[in-house]
């Protein structure tokens, strides 16, 4: 793309951390919303993808994680499509398993990564203790005099939402994240399924490009046409642009978690496309 067509985008921002570190809790808090309770087991199985309009009007898009030790891969690929980690660590548990295969991640993706020390409103919330765990692993934090931001913060009271929200628009500000709305889409599955109703399903962030209903698209070893896209709210759209996670239904199989999705001119060109990968 020529610099002249980009345009700037929303950062996408994915949260990150031990299981029930409060990760879901926390990206509920900032949308005010309730993901938690809809969860079996108050535990996340998927990549949930949600866009927040912030008071003074940014938009963010966030990807949630789940922190259980079997979804390794699938953390894995938040931290590619990601330009953001938020790191999520209890303050009355501290650094923990997942935490430091979240902040390898974080490290191998050359992504920068917020702390957010979540739970400070429990009596046993020991910041201090999060801090130099953290500095074990190499990520020193501002209050350490390092240059990783840090915040306090409490899904369940809100404290500390809005200092999280400011240290990611700073984060986002230096990154000077841009794309190009006004050509083909590209975009990744953050999450694939096969809806009884609906066929095959998924979910897709868009990073470049604005992706259309009636789009021919291939994306792995599957294609198909845009026949209805869904945003994060459930509602119908009829466009997708930078940054924007949508549903995508249209499909003529499920794709995987981690493919790539590109927009092309002819179902034969697609087809073809598709059917050669899936020959490799
Ligand atoms: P997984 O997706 O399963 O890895 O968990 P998670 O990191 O998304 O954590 P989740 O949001 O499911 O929260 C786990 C538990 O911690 C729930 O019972 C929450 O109510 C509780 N919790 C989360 N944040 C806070 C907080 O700031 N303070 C307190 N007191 N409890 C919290
Ligand atoms: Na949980
Ligand atoms: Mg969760």
């Amino acid at each position: 793309d020529d610099a002249a067509d980009l345009k700037s985008r929303p950062p996408v921002i994915t949260i990150m951390g031990h299981v029930d570190h409060g990760k879901t809790s926390l990206l509920d808090a900032i949308r005010d919303a309730k993901v938690t309770a809809g969860e079996a087991g108050g535990i996340t199985q998927h990549i949930g993808a949600y866009q927040v309009t912030t008071d003074n009007g940014s938009v963010l898009s966030f990807l949630d994680t789940p922190g259980h030790a079997a979804f390794t891969s699938m953390r894995s690929r938040g931290a590619q499509v990601t330009d953001i980690v938020v790191l999520v660590v209890a303050a009355d548990d501290a650094v923990m398993p997942q935490t430091v295969e979240a902040i390898n991640h974080a490290k191998a993706a050359n992504v920068p990564m917020i702390v957010a020390i979540n739970k400070i409103d429990r009596p046993a919330a020991n910041p201090t203790k999060v801090r130099t765990d953290l500095l074990q692993h190499e990520v020193v934090v501002e209050q350490m005099s390092g240059d990783v931001q840090d915040v306090e913060v409490s899904a369940i009271t809100g404290q500390g939402l809005d200092q999280l929200l400011e240290a990611i628009a700073l984060q986002a500000e230096i990154l000077e994240l841009k794309a190009n709305p006004d050509r083909n889409a590209e975009g990744a599955v953050i999450e694939a399924k096969l809806d009884v109703g609906r066929g095959p399903v998924a979910t897709v962030l868009v990073q470049n490009g604005t992706l259309k209903l009636g789009d021919i698209f291939v994306v792995g070893e599957q294609y198909g046409k845009v026949r209805a896209l869904i945003n994060d709210k459930g509602e119908r759209i009829k466009e997708a642009g930078p940054s924007v996670p949508c549903e995508v239904l249209g499909l003529n199989g499920t794709p995987e978690a981690g493919d790539v999705l590109n927009v092309v001119e002819t179902d034969a060109q697609a087809r073809e496309i598709a059917e050669y990968r899936a020959n490799l």
